[in-house]
């Protein structure tokens, strides 16, 4: 599992253990486990794969050492540490790092170290990104829990404690929760939490109040997540807007009365992973058109690596739903270490990366649970429209009567977002066809290229069909050889100021045999002619919200794709919804 979860309780747990798991399941799912501690007995129940694994797997499995582990993250340094202590007599019975915990802990425990003293001295040992649970044997008032790299909050309850890697996971049982700092280490009995900071320093976090409601994982009415993430935009991205622009004045803000002032800012370095590396590619685009401010652009895994001077950006802009993306926060914590001032567009407020940055640009989309990000996506872009939009204003390339101009484009979002979802029949007939194709190319050029891009990863991730985003002006530079009668090529254009650029590599797919599907407006749509396999024509709306809207009909190919080819749409194989190592 990608999460964990720990209760302390006089109440039997493992229900609500397993309860609390299929909550984090959405977080990633090779193999699921439990620990529980009940007369003296330490038992442990383990299976690989999804969670339903677990479940059928009742009879119990002894274990023989004193203590029970679970682990989330990696142990760097496992082979050199499982060295010493093999060297030192231990027996492993498996490859795992966590096992190389347990043998580190139960040889301190040995040496006649206290459970809590063991777990501290053996931290101090460890290096990579990971989060802990421990249970000892014969200590039932007991539950340990550490964080480094990986997310863990302790819940407080009426004599019984709770752990978890997120709010969702603890939601049901508690609304007091604590989210640790790196390097923290908590020891959680019956009645109390005591937290340790990576000094072993006595210290208390602040409370932080998560509705539970706010936490409701609920299908709703629909089929999958990912389909009720996707309906649920026209809402999520009302309420993000709202936090950029005050809706009775139509002026952009920074949001929770934060200042970012972008009047002297010279360059933004943007990085991020995945969808929300697409999400800042659109940004880059809308800092660059709208504010004037020039951008670079990484993925967050090579952003240290380019080792780019720095020398004129004034400020790092990260963009995570999860906001704990291992490459996103290393990229964010070497962008500190030379001194940038930092913003985050994040989802997940409690987030490292939330807590690490200097401005954090709240998107509103409420917790994700599809592995595909859906609405994290659109509320990202809008936000970074807003603040493009603000950047601009704040330099003097927007006045104040075109600032009013943009929001009252952006206020069309959630309508627009309701007319792109009325789509859905339309593109589900799409789907049918897709859904017999190996591999698809996606082409768009200017706003829709980052859109093409992420159209193709959607298809990808969940319905295992090999798709590539291309700028349409690239086309006849290689990916033209792929093109014959099964290809499907799914072009992007607004009639915008691109259209034509982009009609002409249409007619080079149509010439070849290439079977076009193309999203466009209606005037788009009546100049493009008759080369089209299928046109799907969206409503006419302002350029800066094309990404934003065609964003919603190619996700929703991507799902009726998945769903017709049958695959888990929600837990795509391979993927974890938050990737915690580098
Ligand atoms: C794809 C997807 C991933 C994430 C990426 C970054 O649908 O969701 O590509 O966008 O793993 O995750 P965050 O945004 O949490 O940093």
């Amino acid at each position: 599992m990608c999460g964990i979860i720990g209760i302390v309780s006089h109440e039997p747990v493992a229900g609500r253990l397993v309860d609390a798991l299929k909550r984090l399941e959405y977080r990633g799912y090779d193999s699921a486990g439990v620990a529980t501690l009940e007369d003296g007995v330490l038992t442990r129940r383990r299976a690989e794969g999804k969670l339903v694994n677990l479940q059928r797997r009742l009879e119990g499995d002894p274990l023989s050492g004193k203590l029970a582990i679970v682990h989330n993250g990696i142990i760097e340094n496992y082979r050199e540490l499982r060295a010493e202590l093999e060297a030192d007599g231990a027996v492993f019975e498996s490859q795992t790092d966590t096992e190389t915990v347990a043998h580190l802990v139960n040889r301190e425990l040995k040496r006649g170290l206290a459970p809590k003293e063991a777990v501290q001295a053996v931290l101090g040992r460890l290096e990579g990104a990971f989060s802990l649970a421990f249970l000892f044997d014969g200590e039932e008032n007991l539950l340990i829990g550490a964080r480094r790299g990986s997310p863990l909050a302790v819940g407080e309850g009426e004599g019984e404690m709770f752990l978890g890697s997120d709010a969702i996971a603890l939601s049901p049982f508690t609304d007091i929760v604590r989210y640790l700092e790196e390097g923290d280490m908590a020891v959680l009995r019956h009645a109390t939490i005591e937290i340790f900071d990576e000094h072993g320093n006595p210290v208390i976090r602040p409370v932080r109040r998560s509705t539970g409601k706010a936490f409701y994982v609920d299908k709703g009415n629909h089929r999958h997540f990912m389909q009720k993430e996707i309906y649920e935009q026209p809402e999520v991205l009302s309420h993000t807007l709202g936090a950029f622009v005050d809706m009775t004045t139509g002026r952009t803000r920074i949001p929770n009365g934060q200042t970012l002032d972008f009047s002297n800012v010279r360059r933004i370095a943007l990085s991020a992973c995945g969808t929300g590396y697409y999400a800042a590619l659109v940004g880059r685009y809308y800092f660059e058109r709208y504010a004037r401010i020039p951008c670079d652009l990484d993925v967050a895994s090579e952003f240290r690596y380019r080792e780019s001077p720095l020398g004129d950006v004034d400020l790092a802009l990260f963009v995570s739903q999860s906001g704990e993306t291992a490459d996103t926060l290393a990229s964010l914590r070497y962008a500190k270490g030379e001194g940038l001032r930092i913003a985050s567009v994040v989802n997940v407020q409690e987030s490292t990366i939330a807590r690490e940055s200097d401005v954090v640009l709240p998107t509103l989309a409420g917790p994700e649970i599809g592995v595909a990000s859906t609405k994290a996506f659109t509320c990202q872009l809008i936000s970074l429209a807003a603040l493009a939009i603000h950047a601009g204003v704040a330099r003097g390339v927007i006045s104040p009567e075109r600032e009013l101009e943009l929001t009252r484009s952006l206020a069309e979002v959630p309508r627009l977002a309701n007319e792109a979802l009325a789509l859905e029949d339309t593109i589900e007939a799409l789907s049918r066809e897709m859904a017999t194709k190996r591999h698809a190319l996606f082409l768009g050029r200017g706003f829709s290229y980052p859109l093409a891009m992420e159209g193709a990863l959607k298809l990808k991730e969940i319905s295992y069909i090999h798709a590539e985003g291309y700028a349409a002006g690239e086309l006849k530079h290689g990916p033209i050889a792929l093109i014959d009668d099964t290809m499907p090529v799914v072009v992007i254009a607004p009639h915008d100021r691109s259209f034509e650029k982009t009609m002409s590599n249409m007619q080079e797919v149509a010439a070849r045999g290439g079977r076009i599907i193309l999203f466009t407006d209606a005037k788009g749509a009546a100049s493009a002619g008759s080369d089209m396999a299928s046109t799907v024509v969206l409503p006419d709306m302002s350029e800066i919200l094309t990404p934003i809207i065609y964003a919603i009909p190619l996700q929703m190919l991507a799902y009726h794709t998945a769903v017709q080819m049958g695959t888990d749409v929600d837990q795509p194989r391979n993927l974890a919804k938050s990737v915690t190592v580098e």
